[in-house]
């Protein structure tokens, strides 16, 4: 194992030390075609510092890496950013191989993994703003609750501007470059965002807030490292920009068309509604849930104004791919979407009032009249749908026009 892996400098004081996932495909429920990174930095400090570790199988990985700079017994300190079981699951055992004097988390951190790793070992909580002194250099740390745990923290090494961000600015992707840099824009962009919409979406009120929270420190940071994906060690705006449109969740001139069909009558039905939506200059995703993953919904209503849904009815209810959308959506909590139901049946027809329910659960705001078809659409109902689209673009149109 220690001569395959080696570390790689990510700062003056740094190194990256963690593991790569090239198979994961499944992040509780968010799919990760991309595999991904579990990252762990080491900082050659007087004491001697992990932040992070990895997810339990990979933990040899880890060591490895480390073992390509210093003797891991030499690790005085290891910080958990966040309890996570990708980010702690080895914790108990690399504690138990190095013998760090000392472990720190946030003062939930410390709550929540006691009660992952029913630790036998001490584990010192650290403070919203406090420093800890490595010696010939500082870490400050900042809570971060609910970016995405309730015991998330940042950590700042001054020394080399280094910020470590835990989940925030991260993405699903398995790759040798270390950097965002290295990689193409294009990539960078979808990686993050799908990362965004699967994981932090429902969290962007404190997004903001963070982001405040940390330009009001004065810190002038230059790399930023996340446990998940690409150093951002350029161009730190492309990330912190997003991450500001992301969290803001302004309606854009785009629908989202989602549907689950039996004998392809709702997906005529969708068809003709993105048809007017899209004659109406709104650009228009159709997704059909016999295809497409909840992950792709998800990200495709990123940027959007506007969630259209619909369903057959399947023995009185919605057909259970939609089902499990809507479900998926609903904890994610998109906001500022308008919104609108259809879908055919054959004798009950229950599917739309059902999504409706979930839309107004969800907040999104029904905002034209429903459009519910027994059997095969003809002309009239067509009719309907294309009217259903065209009062979807007219409010779209009044949302994004300026007060
Ligand atoms: Fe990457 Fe929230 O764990």
């Amino acid at each position: 194992m220690t001569d395959i892996y080696s570390a790689i400098q990510v700062s003056d004081h740094v190194y990256w030390v963690g593991a790569i996932d090239w198979s994961i495909r499944d992040f509780h429920g968010y799919t990760t075609p991309h595999g991904s990174t579990y990252n762990a930095y080491l900082i050659l400090a007087d004491k001697i510092t992990l932040i992070d570790t990895v997810k339990k199988p990979f933990m040899e990985e880890m060591l490895a890496r480390i073992a390509s700079v210093i003797d891991p017994a030499k690790i005085d300190y290891i910080v958990s950013n966040h309890s996570e079981q990708d980010h702690c699951g080895c914790l108990s055992q690399v504690v138990g191989r190095v013998q760090p004097s000392k472990v720190f988390a946030s003062a939930a951190g410390v709550k929540n993994l006691g009660e992952i790793l029913h630790n036998d070992y001490a584990i010192q909580a650290v403070r919203d703003g406090e420093t800890l002194s490595l010696g010939n250099m500082e870490l400050t740390f900042m809570e971060t609750r609910m970016i995405h745990w309730p015991d998330s923290m940042f950590t700042f090494l001054a020394a080399d501007g280094l910020l470590f961000s835990q989940d925030a600015f991260g993405m699903h992707l398995a790759t040798f470059e270390r950097f965002a840099d290295e990689l193409p824009a294009d990539m960078l962009e979808y990686e993050a965002a799908t990362y965004y919409a699967n994981i932090v979406l429902p969290y962007s009120p404190v997004v903001l807030k963070a982001l405040e929270k940390v330009g009001a420190t004065g810190w002038a940071i230059r790399t930023i490292a996340p446990d998940h994906g690409p150093v951002w060690r350029e161009d730190l705006g492309f990330i912190l920009d997003r991450y500001k449109k992301w969290a803001e969740q302004k309606p854009a001139n785009k629908a989202v068309v989602v549907y689950a069909t039996m004998w392809h009558s709702t997906e005529m039905m969708a068809k003709a509604i993105a048809e007017a939506l899209a004659q109406a200059g709104v650009r228009v995703k159709i997704l059909s849930l016999n295809e497409v993953h909840r992950s792709e919904v998800i990200f495709e209503l990123l940027e959007a104004g506007a969630l259209i849904v619909g369903s057959s009815t399947l023995n009185n209810n919605m057909l259970p791919q939609m089902a499990d959308v809507m479900t998926y959506i609903r904890g994610l909590k998109p906001a500022n979407l308008a919104g609108a139901v259809f879908g055919s049946f054959g004798w009950s027809g229950e599917s739309v009032k059902d999504l409706e329910a979930a839309l107004k659960g969800m907040k999104v705001d029904v905002v034209a009249e429903t459009v519910s078809v027994r059997h095969v659409p003809g002309p009239e109902a067509l009719e309907k749908c294309h009217e259903l689209g065209r009062t979807v673009a007219s409010e779209l149109a009044k949302r994004l026009s300026p007060k």
